[in-house]
């Protein structure tokens, strides 16, 4: 089953006298937006990439038939095109219950489209979670996915609208177009 990761992320950074705080985002968080953000500018993060290896028993599945949803894998050269939002620290409250299945924050520097270079947070669900699914070839990926519903709706609209959102930042993520293919 799953780990909930709410009370490890709640005391993972200190935002005592701090206003605002950059979120990179890399999954649903690129295209469903439900928290409020005081700024959002398209970046991209060195060193990792972005991978359907993590399952989700929560949103896009179920305990009993997890669906798949995206993490981030470090690989060095590899970079992760995202959306980065500044954010009021109080939002984390709502996203750390959204991403709790298995995903804790970290600091990370993003690149702007500009060549300027902020830390921000990222939620990244490790190897070691207990929900992680690793790799499987992109057909299985694929059925997979095809097959995964749970609250926040069917497996695949989570799919189509990163690779939409990706579409639309101008990235060609060939893991997730490639997923995109297969699924029938
Ligand atoms: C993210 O979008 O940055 C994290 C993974 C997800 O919620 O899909």
């Amino acid at each position: 089953m799953s780990i909930n990761t709410v009370e490890t992320n709640r005391n993972r950074q200190n935002f005592e006298g701090i206003s605002s705080v950059w979120l990179f985002g890399y999954g649903s968080l690129i295209y469903k937006v439900d928290f409020p953000f005081l700024e959002k500018r398209p970046a991209t993060i060195n060193g990792w990439e972005r991978r359907f290896w993590q399952g989700s028993h929560d949103h896009r599945g179920t305990p009993e038939a997890p669906g798949r949803v995206v993490t981030l894998i470090e690989k060095p050269g590899a970079r992760c095109k995202g959306m980065a939002f500044r954010v009021s620290p109080h939002v984390f409250e709502h996203l750390d219950v959204r991403e709790k299945n298995g995903y804790l924050r970290f600091t990370t520097p993003m690149t702007f489209d500009d060549g300027s270079v902020e830390d921000g947070l990222v939620y990244i669900a490790t190897e070691d979670n207990e929900a992680f699914l690793g790799p499987a070839p992109s057909e299985d990926i694929a059925r997979q996915i095809a097959r995964s519903i749970g609250p926040s709706g069917p497996n695949r609209d989570y799919l189509l609208n990163l690779a939409d959102a990706l579409r639309a930042l101008g990235d060609h993520d060939s893991h997730v177009f490639d997923i995109e293919k297969h699924l029938s």
